[in-house]
């Protein structure tokens, strides 16, 4: 597809389908005004007798009484009501349909929506981000394919051309976190028969040959046996698959301590010999969205030329049940040389993690994030909407905060008190790897803090947003947090 950022007139686009929004009072926007003029009032018609009533991300594709090929008018709800979450809703919505309606060129005026507290090139990376949100499809296992996308340009309007070069730089920006989530969602949306921890690591060595500022390394089971990860080991012992430990590291020319982001990576999550049941095993193919978003962060990265040292650690284990498997109150003794006692062969996650995160010292970073689908709880406490976030400390934590609101991609902070500390306490180990029911995220956290004590660290809990799931008939990877991460590092890189 053909993208452009610039200024246009509505009547010199007529052989292009214009996009617009409509307030729910009927109000339109400078544009609105002006093309309801050249369609001799087509839309304050249809507004008039609440045949369309700007309702928000409704839509309309009107191919008659108008001098364009097409235009679509999609609902922005009260003009005073926008905010950033509902401009992205918008957009998807407007392309969507746009896409639906088998349009070809579109130009898009949905930058005139006025959204409390963010710019113009905010707008416009936002724009880029829902195009590619709008032409998603995962059609790679059906056989019969979604129709190809008639869509080939979309131009973005903006009021001035002294914001050209600002706006420019927002699209490429969007453009290239777009491809990041595309990337993601696909890998995450791959079935566990097909994505295995070798399949993950095949991954991280294509786009090493792809990009020649990243390069990657393997660890094969004897290897991690020998450095002592007796933590991720015993999750992987019960499956056919063998783990791989890939580490992907991207400028390692640049002397600055680097940024380290961990993926888990459990490539499907049984629960092990404490086996879920089969209505909460459907969705665990997406139990190695955290390894699917580092993968796309280092893809992005590269794309950008971002000057930042990023490490990547994914730890990728199927979790399986069976004669070989371990089990409840089996001890391990972790990379770090604590020792944990298995209460639950189900919280696998943190296992794995425990040895990625002591495995991350070498590097000596400066940060270390990690990215998990860690917990049942984080679902319960902040749904589908908040990334739940954790730290040991609280600068990374705003910082991470601050990328959620600016990039659409929202994180709500956990406390990380001493006080959870206690309920992983275990009569025959230093630890335990469950803390119960009652705040798990939490404890979950509590577990991993063991394991971080010798770097600045945050956690990012996206059990509830990495995949969206009603029922078994409609489940999607999300790409999330993608457009956090990236928003995170490309504020490091100005630095
Ligand atoms: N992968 C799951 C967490 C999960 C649950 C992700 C629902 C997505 C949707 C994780 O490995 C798990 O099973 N956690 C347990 C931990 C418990 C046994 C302490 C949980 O949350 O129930
Ligand atoms: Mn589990
Ligand atoms: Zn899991």
């Amino acid at each position: 597809m053909k993208f452009s950022v610039k200024v246009t007139s509505p009547e010199k686009q007529q052989n292009t389908c214009l996009i617009l929004g409509v307030f729910e009072e009927g109000k339109l926007t400078a544009t609105g005004k002006k093309v309801d003029t050249l369609c001799h009032g087509t839309i304050s018609k249809l507004l008039k007798e609440g045949i369309f009533q700007g309702k928000l991300a409704c839509t309309l594709p009107l191919f008659q009484y108008t001098p364009f090929a097409c235009l679509v008018l999609v609902g922005c709800g009260k003009e005073k009501n926008i905010t950033p979450i509902l401009f992205k809703k918008i957009a998807v919505a407007a392309i969507r349909a746009a896409c639906a309606n088998k349009v070809v060129e579109a130009t898009c005026y949905l930058t005139e929506l006025p959204i409390k507290r963010q710019s113009l090139p905010w707008k416009v990376k936002q724009l880029a981000e829902a195009t590619g949100e709008a032409c998603y499809r995962f059609d790679t296992f059906k056989t019969e394919k979604e129709p190809p996308l008639t869509l080939k340009e979309l131009i973005i309007d903006i009021p001035h051309s002294k914001y050209q070069k600002p706006c420019d730089q927002a699209f490429k920006q969007g453009q290239a976190i777009a491809e990041g989530v595309t990337f993601t969602k696909n890998l995450a949306n791959l079935p566990s028969n097909i994505c295995t921890p070798h399949y993950l690591a095949q991954q991280a060595k294509e786009l090493a040959k792809n990009y020649p500022a990243l390069s990657v390394k393997i660890l094969e089971e004897r290897e991690m046996k020998k450095l002592g990860m007796g933590a991720l080991l015993a999750v992987s012992q019960g499956s056919a698959q063998d783990a791989k430990l890939i580490c992907l590291q991207y400028n390692a020319h640049i002397k600055r301590a680097p940024l380290a982001l961990v993926g888990k990576g459990i490539t499907f999550d049984t629960g092990g010999n404490s086996l879920k049941s089969p209505e909460n095993m459907v969705g665990m193919k997406y139990d190695m969205c955290g390894a699917a978003t580092v993968l796309g962060i280092m893809k992005v990265a590269a794309m950008l030329k971002l000057p930042v040292h990023l490490i990547g650690i994914i730890p990728a284990v199927e979790n399986m049940p069976g004669g070989t498997a371990y089990k409840p109150e089996d001890i391990l003794t972790s990379l770090s040389g604590q020792t944990i006692e298995v209460i639950s062969t189900d919280a696998e996650g943190r296992l794995i993690l425990a040895d990625a995160l002591t495995y991350c010292e070498r590097y000596k970073p400066d940060v270390v994030i990690d990215i998990a689908t860690l917990t049942g709880a984080v679902v319960v406490s902040l749904g589908m909407h908040a990334i739940g976030l954790l730290s040991n400390h609280q600068p990374l934590a705003n910082a991470l905060l601050a990328a959620g609101e600016e990039s659409n991609d929202r994180a709500w902070q956990l406390p990380l008190w001493d006080d959870y500390q206690d309920q992983i306490k275990s009569p025959f180990a230093d630890m335990a790897n469950s803390g119960g029911r009652s705040a798990g995220t939490i404890t979950a956290a509590c577990f991993l803090s063991r394991f971080t004590k010798n770097f600045r660290w945050a956690h990012l809990d996206i059990a509830g947003t990495g995949a969206m799931m009603m029922g078994t008939t409609e489940r999607m990877a999300t790409g999330r947090p993608v457009p956090l991460l990236m928003q995170y590092i490309i504020r490091r890189a100005r630095k």
